[in-house]
């Protein structure tokens, strides 16, 4: 069965691709033709992945998810949470980590966690998939591995940053992790 997952990004299409099922048959944006970007201008990270998954179904009803993550800090309401990735504005990690540093200097709480939510319009009903883990944003940065907030994160009773585990290990435990295992768990058993 064919399904396809709105992104354009073939390192995230590849990793998913490599635990579904095999009769699972997983299509990116690429792979159906569909070149142009899709704003996602939600307030949430439902309404985001929802705007993704949503073009592609009308345009050609076939099953079809998307996914939206965001960092979500205690101290701070909430924020960056759906808008992580422009968040200082230039849409370049480096720059956000420095903000965020910025925004906690004088907070104790450094609790965190990072939400991945997959939008799927399955048998043409949508369903809404999550997973998190939850941790700290330390003040420094340590690590050179994955992307985005990585260096500052430390999972719960984890020493590590995201950034300094091996990417196998991360991405056992990671929020996007969490929330494709239920989206391998709902295609095999519908
Ligand atoms: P996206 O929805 O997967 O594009 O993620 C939005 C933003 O959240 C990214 O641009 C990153 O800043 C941040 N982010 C998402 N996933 C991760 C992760 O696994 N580690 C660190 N930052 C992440």
């Amino acid at each position: 069965m064919e399904l396809i997952f709105a992104s354009h990004n073939e390192n995230k299409v590849n990793e998913i691709r490599a635990v579904l099922p095999k009769d699972i048959h997983l299509l990116s944006l690429n792979d159906i033709g569909f070149h142009q970007e899709i704003e996602e201008n939600g307030n949430t990270l439902e309404e985001n992945s929802r705007i993704k998954a949503e073009t592609i179904y009308k345009i050609y009803g076939k099953n079809v998810f998307a996914d939206d993550t965001g960092l979500f800090v205690e101290s701070l309401e909430g924020a960056p949470g759906v808008y992580s990735a422009r968040y200082a504005g230039t849409g370049n990690s480096a720059d956000n980590i420095e903000k965020l540093f910025k925004e906690l200097k004088t907070k104790s709480n450094r609790k965190a966690y990072f939400k991945t939510v997959i939008c799927l319009f399955w048998k043409n009903e949508i369903h809404f998939l999550s997973g998190e883990i939850h941790g700290e944003i330390i003040d420094e940065i340590r690590g050179s591995e994955g992307f985005g907030y990585d260096p500052v994160f430390v999972p719960e009773s984890y020493g590590l940053t995201f950034a300094e585990m091996d990417l196998n290990e991360k991405n056992q435990i990671s929020h996007r992790a969490g929330a494709v295992q239920k989206l391998i768990n709902f295609v095999e058993n519908n």
